[in-house]
């Protein structure tokens, strides 16, 4: 990669709040309770090994966590601080994420993306394909009626 040395590390408990700074800049990655400390704790207790931090310097420039129900993969958080983005570091992250639910033999994996997201373009770049067949329906099980507006995946 041009110029900067990117680490693509597994992801650590410590990270959580220079993590929250990285997504609370994107409208495209809304917080939500499953982003408070607990729910962060407890979605990597159980996944760890698919989520992965660029580091650079020391610092958490990037991000993405995977998670996997024992039928399908999930990805959810990626993210590249927006001073690094265009120099391959999503792709890495991905390809990180990626390996290590093929590696525990995860056939197929899916993501959640709001329909006016650039992001999309990213992914079909790296080899996801967008889904015309599907539709995402939601229930709120806990809190608030759904309002369709912009509150989880
Ligand atoms: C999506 C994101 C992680 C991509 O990270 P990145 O480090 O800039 O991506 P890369 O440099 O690895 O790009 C890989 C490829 O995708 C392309 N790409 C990346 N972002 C793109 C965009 N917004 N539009 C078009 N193409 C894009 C790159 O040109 C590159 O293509 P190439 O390999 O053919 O040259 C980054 O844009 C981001 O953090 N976005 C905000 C957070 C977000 O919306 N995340 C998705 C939530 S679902």
């Amino acid at each position: 990669m041009s110029g900067v040395e990117v680490r693509i590390r597994n992801m650590e408990f410590s990270d959580y709040r220079s993590l929250i700074g990285l997504w609370e800049g994107f409208s495209g990655n809304t917080l939500t309770g499953a982003d408070s400390q607990v729910g962060f704790g407890e979605f990597l207790e159980r996944n760890r090994s698919y989520c992965f931090v660029a580091e650079l310097d020391r610092a958490a420039v990037g991000s993405v966590m995977a998670g996997y129900d024992s039928r399908r993969g999930y990805i959810y958080h990626l993210a590249v601080d927006g001073s690094l983005q265009g120099r391959g570091i999503g792709r890495m992250l991905m390809e990180a994420a990626e390996d290590a639910l093929r590696n525990d033999g995860v056939e197929k994996a899916h993501l959640f993306i709001y329909t006016d997201n650039p992001a999309i373009e990213f992914y079909e770049r790296t080899g996801w394909h967008r889904r015309t067949d599907i539709v995402v329906m939601s229930k709120v099980l806990i809190g608030d009626e759904f309002t369709g507006t912009r509150r989880d995946d």
